[in-house]
């Protein structure tokens, strides 16, 4: 049973038992308002009616005990059940058949996740085939015949699993209905759009030469789209979004391959185009970060598989950039990183094409040790017959060094540079622990504006200004089940991340947003059904909170006043970067208390 399913069938549950019917069973209800009043029976509930029931939404709450919930949590906790238990009891009473006797709802809920992702890698598989067999098609024509113009091989195309998505809306989405898959599940895949009215069409409609990414398990968990026409608007490249299955920063585009390689070195291109070409011409082990400047993570990845990187970016400012970039990571992650540097051509790929595979491996063989070219990249500015710039050359080559560790390492460089420049290795060396204390003050106050941030957050918990918040947060909350209100607050920019009182607030919004994406318009009593079980309560309670409010919309415009301030107010202290300036903001709070 699919996961859809099972919460279909809570859903059924929770309408057929009417909680005021279930309720009474245990207590006397009397109306009072919209809701019904009466004696916990959660709790020991001797004096005032603390329990609150509401017919309409179908759920309660006791402000006595801080219980709440649809009527399954009722249920649950007056009968002394646990949840499958409670689900069983309530669907028995209403004559329903349970779905499944022996697995539990997390157990469910996991082999759901677990069974719609084997779906996704089944659907990208197939359209990865569709991609591949349009190459041989009138209509994939374009395609193939770009790729033999970047001189990229039959082989090669087999190797890779390379295609072609022609142009049109709805090429893939036609053939995959066809092989029975649902667009929802496209979609969950990445593989299709959806337009505004709600309809689907293909994510590679303009003509693309298509790259499946597919993890070291050998499954396809995305794709890249190369646009083939030239002179378009259109990005060059256009890469499947997070999924389920695909997480851009923890994997490597050819590392699938290229982890059978024995060299005990990776090669880390900068494209797509680079890692096929080095395949085709005998390197079996270069990869290529996906699209996105290089992760912590990616360089984990590549230390599990050999010791040694090179860096072969393009040839350019930003690949300069991007090198200097990964090659810190990698370097703090104790990955052995060199800097290949590409001499014809702006990338590996152009490389091999002027000059061939036996050239790129002599520049393999060149590439300089990160230090050394970081280095080597800072001598290029500063003319060392010259003694102010060679004093600037000193003072920054030694910032460099300072972040070397290891004390042989360090001795070595350090060593190279004395004997260079003609001056004392201890000069140099002292000059490096001079860096080494600047950058543990740095350190020491990054840490201490930290703190100091810490305070004025605590501090400002309590003031009026964080308790407005509180209740902007819970106002909002309760009405966003409304489709005019979750616009208002999509169009003033607020994401879950905003709410930020509670993480039960964050968590209630998160799920607002994620069932308003879906197009859905949820009842209290499926939010709770959707929420954590440790969440019934309090949710509960913020779902109640409303006083018949009429015009939903306009009610709204407070509370999005009020976190739109709050957001802007975190965004300033957020930019306070300098101790003085949080000093300030400091003492402003201290002096406001007083
Ligand atoms: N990229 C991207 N989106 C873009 C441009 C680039 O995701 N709009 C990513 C792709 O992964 C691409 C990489 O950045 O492979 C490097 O970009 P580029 O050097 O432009 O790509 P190449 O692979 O060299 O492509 P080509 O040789 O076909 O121009
Ligand atoms: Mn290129």
């Amino acid at each position: 049973m699919a996961n859809q399913d099972f919460q279909s069938f809570l859903d059924e549950v929770v309408m057929k038992n009417d909680i005021v019917e279930i309720i009474s069973g245990f207590t006397v209800l009397k109306r009072s308002g919209s809701n019904m009043m009466g004696l916990c029976p959660l709790h020991n509930d001797k004096k005032s009616p603390s329990l609150s029931v509401s017919p309409d939404k179908q759920i309660f709450h006791c402000f006595g005990c801080g219980a709440g919930g649809s009527v399954i949590q009722f249920v649950e906790a007056a009968m002394n059940l646990d949840f499958m238990d409670a689900v069983k009891y309530l669907a028995d009473r209403v004559h329903m058949e349970m779905p499944d006797k022996r697995s539990g709802g997390d157990k469910q809920k996991q082999l759901m996740a677990s069974r719609k992702k084997e779906r996704l890698y089944q659907i990208n598989a197939r359209a990865a085939r569709y991609y591949f067999d349009q190459l041989s098609t009138p209509e994939g024509r374009p395609g193939l015949e770009y790729l033999k113009k970047r001189k990229i091989s039959n082989s090669t195309i087999k190797k890779f699993g390379i295609g072609y998505a022609p142009e049109g809306w709805s090429n893939l989405i036609d053939h995959l209905k066809k092989q029975g898959c649902s667009e929802s599940d496209m979609y969950d895949a990445g593989l299709v759009r959806k337009r505004e009215n709600g309809t689907y069409y293909d994510a590679f409609y303009d003509g693309r030469v298509v790259f499946p990414i597919i993890d070291v398990r050998g499954r396809i968990i995305a794709f890249g789209g190369r646009i083939i026409r030239d002179g378009t608007d259109a990005p060059k490249y256009w890469n499947t979004p997070e999924t389920m299955i695909f997480k851009k920063k923890d994997n490597l585009f050819g590392l699938n391959l290229a982890k059978n390689d024995k060299s005990g070195r990776l090669l880390l291109m900068e494209g797509y185009m680079d890692v096929v070409a080095l395949h085709q011409s005998g390197f079996g082990n270069a990869v290529a970060s996906l699209g996105t400047s290089f992760t912590s993570e990616q360089a984990r990845l590549v230390k599990r598989y050999a010791p040694r990187a090179v860096l072969c970016y393009d040839n350019d400012e930003a690949g300069k950039k991007a090198t200097l970039r990964a090659g810190d990571i990698l370097f703090d992650e104790g990955v052995k990183v060199r800097v290949l540097t590409v001499t014809d051509g702006k990338d590996p790929d152009e490389f091999i094409k002027n000059k061939g595979p036996d050239m790129f491996a002599v520049l393999i063989e060149k590439a300089k040790p990160l230090i050394e070219y970081k280095i080597n990249e800072i001598r290029e500015k500063y003319n060392l017959n010259d003694v102010d710039d060679k004093v600037d050359f000193i003072r920054e080559a030694s910032a460099v060094l300072a972040r070397v560790k290891n004390p042989a390492q360090r001795e070595i460089y350090v060593g190279k540079l004395a004997d260079e420049l003609k001056i004392s290795a201890d000069s140099i060396m002292s000059g490096i622990t001079e860096f080494e204390r600047k950058n543990d003050r740095i350190e020491a106050r990054r840490q201490e504006n930290a703190r100091l941030r810490q305070i004025v957050r605590r501090e400002s918990a309590g003031t009026e200004n964080a308790r407005g918040l509180y209740w902007a947060e819970r106002m909002l909350l309760n009405q966003m089940c409304d489709k005019q209100v979750m616009k208002r607050v999509k169009e003033n920019g607020i994401t879950p991340d905003d709410f930020i009182c509670d993480p039960v607030h964050r968590r209630l919004a998160e799920l607002l947003f994620e069932l308003s994406e879906k197009g859905v318009c949820p009842e209290p009593a499926d939010l709770i059904g959707r929420s954590l079980p440790e969440d019934a309560g309090p949710v509960s309670d913020i779902l109640m909170s409303d006083k018949n409010i009429k015009d939903k919309a306009s009610a709204c415009a407070g509370p999005i006043e009020t976190m739109m301030k709050a957001k802007e107010g975190r965004l300033i202290a957020g930019g306070a970067d300098d101790d003085e300036q949080l000093m300030r903001l400091f003492e402003k709070k201290k002096q406001r208390k007083l």
